[in-house]
């Protein structure tokens, strides 16, 4: 199928890539003409593993190109996909001018039957305001269709290539023909499509975005409840989570949620709600407990040294908002880092793929080192903020001659606490007993 993805952000890009690697033909459009240049000869604007190996294949074989020309690139298209922001306005709901803005240009350049596919995560009722855009600017046929993403960072081709589910918004059944065959190859090993209205599409991603910001906060609310009550949070979390009902994945608790859906998506459902006059509670809380667990290693740190961090250097390993990205957008590590640097505290950190975006963000105002053991250098204590595999099983001897104490604040709970006694360092991490 001819395909056009507009918008070459995380999602497009990555749908982009996975579709012309099942043989179709994808041209992709951003408006960003340095960005399209560079794709265009061969690089790729982020890091995501495997990405690149699919990327330079599809490229090399035609089916995956790239322009800033929106006509040329819907001309032959069938199926548009808008993969376009949708930042949070103002009053925290989604902004829709993006999307808004891309249907009206494309309402003006067809001339044949179209499907406009909605992939970016939006509020109940866009594809109703998209569809009046096109209405109001054309009487060429278009079908505009929710199809929600539920990509994660760091296995986002994996995810896109054998999704657990694909979600298809339309009551057309010309479109819903067209978007079963292009997923056909995705679902070949048995998982389901499940075709519904769009509205029921839409609130579809909002409603597993929240419900798993929701299993996360309730899980960091059971871990600063075993820190008071003296148990453990692990065998908590084995104890639940092998009932079915709850299962094992997602109750791992840590510094709060961060990346750019969550935050952002909780925030959006909030406010659809009160905009239609319903009061969702738990959500309510949920940002709530989520912003407070953001500082809880700094929390920890101060009661620690009772209140006293001036000059006291801190190396921090992981920036990224979780391993295997270099995406630091809402990432707990900033939240350490400025509440340490009110407090008068020095920061050396440490992160595998994440380092360059903090320097664009906060400059020299932390230093960043070029290992894992060269943060330590001087450190009165270690801070972890990113589960990266390379920090799970670090050299403890080599730590311990370079760290000034054996000192660690650890928000990802990466080491056993059998080990910690063993090798005799202060450890301090969510949910478990201090090792002291
Ligand atoms: C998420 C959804 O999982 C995905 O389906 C959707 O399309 C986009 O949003 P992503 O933001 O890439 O994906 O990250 P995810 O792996 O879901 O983690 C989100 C946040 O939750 C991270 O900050 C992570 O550290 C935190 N998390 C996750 C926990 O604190 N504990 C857990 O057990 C799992």
């Amino acid at each position: 199928m001819k395909i056009a993805v507009i918008g070459t952000g995380y999602v497009g890009l990555v749908t982009g890539t996975c579709l012309a690697e099942t043989g179709n033909n994808v041209i992709c459009v951003d408006i960003i003409e340095e960005k399209v240049n560079k794709m265009k000869a061969g690089q790729l604007p982020i890091y995501e593993p495997g990405l690149d190996v699919l990327f330079h294949r599809n490229i090399a074989q035609n089916r995956l190109s790239f322009t800033t020309n929106l006509a040329d690139a819907i001309k032959d298209a069938e199926i548009i996909f808008m993969a376009l922001p949708t930042p949070p306005g103002g009053d925290g709901a989604a902004d829709l001018s993006y999307i808004l803005g891309a249907a009206k240009d494309i309402s003006k350049l067809i001339t044949d039957y179209k499907v406009i596919v909605n992939k970016s995560t939006v509020p109940v009722g866009t594809a109703d305001k998209v569809a009046a855009v096109f209405a109001e600017n054309t009487s060429v046929e278009v079908d505009v269709v929710s199809n929600p993403e539920f990509l994660r960072e760091g296995v986002a081709v994996d995810d896109f290539m054998k999704p657990d589910r694909v979600v298809i918004g339309t009551r057309s059944e010309r479109a819903r023909k067209l978007m079963g065959e292009l997923y056909a190859p995705y679902v070949r090993q048995g998982n389901p499509i499940y075709y519904m209205d769009e509205r029921s599409s839409e609130l579809t991603k909002y409603a597993a975005n929240s419900f798993l910001a929701t299993k996360i906060t309730f899980m960091n609310e059971i871990a600063n409840l075993c820190e008071i009550v003296g148990a453990d949070v692990d065998a908590v979390r084995k104890g639940i989570g092998s009932d079915d009902r709850i299962g094992k994945r997602f109750l791992f608790p840590g510094i709060g949620y961060g990346g750019s859906c969550f935050p952002k998506d909780v925030q959006a459902l909030e406010k659809a709600a009160v905009e239609h006059n319903y009061d969702f509670k738990i959500l309510k809380a949920v940002m709530d407990v989520n912003e407070k667990q953001k500082t809880i290693l700094f929390d920890k740190l101060q009661a620690y040294y009772k209140g006293d961090l001036k000059g006291k250097k801190f190396a921090l390993w992981g920036l990224a908002f979780k391993p295997e990205t270099d995406d630091i957008r809402e990432a707990p590590a900033l939240y350490i880092i400025n509440e340490l640097l009110n407090a008068g505290a020095e920061v050396v950190a440490f992160d595998p793929e994440a380092m360059g975006n903090v320097k664009v963000l906060l400059g020299d105002k932390i230093k960043y080192a070029s290992t894992q053991y060269e943060a330590l250098e001087g450190a009165d204590a270690l801070l972890i903020a990113t589960e990266w595999s390379l920090f799970r099983n670090p050299d403890f001897e080599k730590m311990e001659s370079i760290l000034k104490n054996k000192v660690i604040f650890d928000g990802r709970n990466l080491f056993d606490l059998q080990k910690m006694i063993d090798l005799g360092y202060y450890y301090n991490s969510i949910g478990r007993k201090i090792i002291s």
